[in-house]
């Protein structure tokens, strides 16, 4: 009798121990699913990051590519609020980045050179003249090994890539580690962290296109932005920075306060029309604060708000002008002219030949790490 007891009793522990765990699988989990083939056959998983909110955030092994991120509204709905393909052959070969991983060196270096230590370095030349977002086939375009870790209060997932010496053209072999974390206060933290053993240049982002209406509106030009900078930077035709660094104050570049995306965004201005509306990196205030709010975005209609924060010294705030309603979208709809933002922290356009930029070096022995967090929240 007492042994049946003492057998129901350990059963029943076991059992609650079990829907415990259950409980806790169902709050913060990570689900993984077969996403594609590469066009040479390499196996693509799709990794699903889940908090106790409900909020979701999905990545491929592809380029470290968000797909999806669902995010409440002011009514607790969850929907997407990014752009994306439903399909791996789209994101190899027609994507204009959509939520990758940029590197090693995010946005342009002028005439896809740069020097270091009297050697000249030739990247392609991507982009007209310029090299754009690490080149042929930069980090958006590489398999990234993919590991799991999950907390009561988190989800992250780890991705590691080494990408060898003169890859596109960057000496030194470049050993990457990328982390998103998925947090219970619905933040989707991306840490950066490299080595080299070889002097280098790294600059690392990430290219989400956000939409926070979630395809309720098909542009994004009744948004809402701030972005904390009191300057920006000017750019040539071929929108590589002047090296001049402008004050916001009375241009369309001034977003220290709350402004409507579509305000200012076909005035007659240089800027504006070399950018074909805004795409230009702002110089952040407070840089020697480490990581510190940097930009939001709200969209009226769905009371979605995006708030950024992050340790970099610029953001490159582009909104969508290269998109011409040609791509198709996930949900079946096409991608039209400035249907999705993106606020990338990083910095500055063609540094390693701007001698008045922060600089962009990383030497062997040293590490680099970097921090940005979008913050999802409604009201
Ligand atoms: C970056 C650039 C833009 C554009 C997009 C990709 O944001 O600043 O000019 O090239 O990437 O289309």
């Amino acid at each position: 009798m007492k042994n049946i007891f003492l057998l129901l009793l350990t059963l029943s522990i076991i059992s609650c121990e079990n829907i415990k765990k259950k409980e806790n699988m169902s709050l913060v989990n990570v689900n993984k699913e077969f996403f594609g083939k590469t066009s040479d056959g390499a196996n693509v998983d799709q990794y699903t990051l889940k908090n106790s909110n409900g909020m979701e955030v999905s990545v491929i092994s592809f380029g470290g590519i968000i797909t999806s991120l669902k995010a409440k509204d002011r009514d607790g709905k969850n929907e997407d609020v990014v752009l994306g393909f439903d399909n791996l052959g789209d994101y190899e070969n027609k994507s204009p980045y959509f939520g990758a991983l940029i590197g090693r060196y995010g946005n342009r270096i002028k005439e896809g050179k740069f020097s270091l230590d009297g050697v000249e370095y030739k990247l392609a030349k991507n982009n007209g003249e310029n090299h754009l977002h690490g080149g042929l086939k930069g980090f958006d375009k590489v398999i990234w090994d993919v590991e799991v870790e999950v907390n009561k209060s988190s989800a992250s997932l780890m991705l590691r890539y080494t990408s060898v010496d003169t890859e596109e053209g960057y000496p030194g072999n470049l050993g990457v580690k990328v982390t998103y974390t998925l947090t219970n206060e619905d933040e989707l933290k991306v840490k950066y962290e490299a080595e080299t053993d070889k002097k280098t240049i790294v600059n690392l982002t990430q290219h989400s296109y956000f939409n926070l209406s979630a395809g309720l509106r098909k542009d994004i030009l009744g948004h809402e932005i701030t972005i904390d900078a009191d300057y920006f930077l000017p750019v040539d035709m071929t929108l590589i920075p002047t090296g001049e660094i402008r004050e916001v104050v009375q241009t369309p570049f001034d977003f220290r306060e709350f402004k409507v995306v579509g305000d200012d965004i076909d005035l007659d201005d240089t800027q504006i029309t070399y950018g074909n509306g805004y795409d230009h990196c702002w110089v952040l205030n407070n840089q020697d604060e480490g990581v510190r709010f940097v930009a939001s975005a709200y969209d009226p209609l769905s009371g979605r708000l995006l708030e950024v924060f992050s340790d970099q010294p610029g953001i490159q705030f582009y909104s969508g002008n290269f998109l011409d309603g040609t791509l198709q979208s996930k949900e079946g709809g096409n991608y039209e002219f400035r249907s999705g933002f993106c606020l990338e922290t990083q910095h500055y356009p063609n540094s390693p030949n701007q001698e008045n930029f922060p600089s962009v070096i990383l030497n062997p022995g040293e590490k680099y790490n970097s921090e940005t967090i979008f913050k999802f929240s409604s009201r």
